[in-house]
């Protein structure tokens, strides 16, 4: 797998713990705090991966270095959207308010990722980058999974 399908694959799983955890009713505390530990630890191994190993790569380029900058941007704020969710109680009635604010803030950099930077990615790196990508990738996911626990 190349390192774009990887973190498709990434994506495709959180936009599916979102969906579900939406449709979580208030008086569902406990699941909505399982759902959410889940989505938690999925989006930092996502954004840690991606800070640690493929926007270094686009950040090395003049022609994906803002891109890659802008995208540093948004895992900061999706950070603090966690830290906010995770702090509050899940019965709370702003909770569902603050996530829809999660969600939109992670469809939007899903978006911006497939739709623009994984394209000026492919042009500007080599297969062999690519490739050397998607192994750096996958080792390092497995890493933090393992330190995880689950
Ligand atoms: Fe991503």
């Amino acid at each position: 797998m190349d390192v774009f399908e990887l973190l498709a694959k990434d994506h495709r799983k959180v936009e599916d713990l979102l969906e579900r955890l939406s449709g979580v009713a208030p008086d569902r505390a406990d699941e909505r705090e399982q759902l959410f530990a889940q989505l938690k630890t999925e989006l930092e191994i996502h954004s840690t991966v991606e800070e640690e190993v493929f926007y270094p790569a686009l950040e090395a380029r003049e022609a994906t270095r803002d891109e890659a900058e802008e995208a540093e941007e948004a895992h900061a704020e999706v950070r603090e959207l966690l830290a906010e969710l995770d702090a509050m109680p899940k019965d709370d009635p702003e909770w569902a308010e603050r996530l829809g604010e999660l969600k939109l803030e992670v469809l939007q950099h899903v978006r911006d990722e497939e739709n623009e930077i994984f394209a000026d990615a492919r042009a500007a790196l080599t297969n062999e980058q690519i490739e050397d990508l998607g192994r750096r990738v996958t080792a390092r996911k497995q890493q933090l999974e393992a330190a995880d626990g689950s």
